[in-house]
């Protein structure tokens, strides 16, 4: 698995041109992207990071981060996934970062997205949807999420998110039209994010393996 990861993560590097600020996801399949963007961190201005933990690693490479609102629009965008369906629509947030993986997504004109094999597949859903909630909106989200989808939200209790809020976890879930339900519980009052990536997917998808898959 970690050996797909490997994969994954060093062939994104080839989207990596000269002089680009980076956008930097979160997870163990990006820490291979970062570990490979540290040996040409002399030919990029620097990165934008969605986490404390990817900031970290790649402060250890000597990469500076930069700061979204100085950087501006990106050119690439390189993270995980959860789960990805035919369409690079994705599931997002198993780590907790999915509110600024998806700012930054949004800021990128292209979204690469790493993935290991185990992550493809046919109806988003079997992977628990996390939601970024307002903490004292939880059980007021967790209420309303199922009774509009029928879904059952578990609290990721104890987790802490970057932005100091709390995830609920949505299991049972057949997601059939991604975005109408990414669209749906953005509408409830207390939800910071949805790790549902339907409105913005990835490009292209790189699924590791020898050689690797580039789906766009
Ligand atoms: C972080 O919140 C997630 O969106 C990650 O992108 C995802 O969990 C990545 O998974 P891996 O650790 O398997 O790369």
């Amino acid at each position: 698995m970690s050996e797909s990861k490997r994969l994954a993560g060093e062939k994104a590097i080839e989207f990596v041109e000269d002089g680009m600020v980076v956008g930097v996801g979160t997870g163990s399949t990006v820490a291979f992207f970062i570990d490979a963007l540290g040996r040409i961190r002399d030919r990029i201005a620097g990165a934008v990071s969605s986490s404390e933990q990817s900031t970290e690693r790649l402060h250890r490479h000597g990469i500076e981060v930069l700061d979204l609102n100085a950087a501006g629009p990106l050119p690439l965008y390189v993270d995980g996934a959860d789960e990805c369906d035919p369409h690079r629509r994705l599931i997002k947030g198993g780590g907790a970062a999915l509110t600024r993986e998806k700012i930054i997504a949004q800021a990128s004109t292209r979204f690469v997205c790493i993935i290991d094999p185990a992550k493809q597949v046919d109806v988003l859903g079997r992977f628990p949807l996390p939601i970024e909630v307002i903490p004292m909106a939880r059980s007021l989200v967790a209420r309303e999420v199922l009774a509009r989808t029928g879904g059952q939200p578990v609290w990721r209790e104890g987790v802490v998110t970057d932005n100091g809020n709390w995830v609920l976890d949505v299991h049972g879930l057949r997601i059939v039209d991604p975005v109408a339900l990414e669209a749906e519980l953005n509408q409830i009052p207390g939800v910071v994010a949805v790790g549902l990536f339907a409105r913005r997917p990835a490009d292209v998808v790189i699924v590791g393996g020898e050689p690797p898959l580039v789906l766009r």
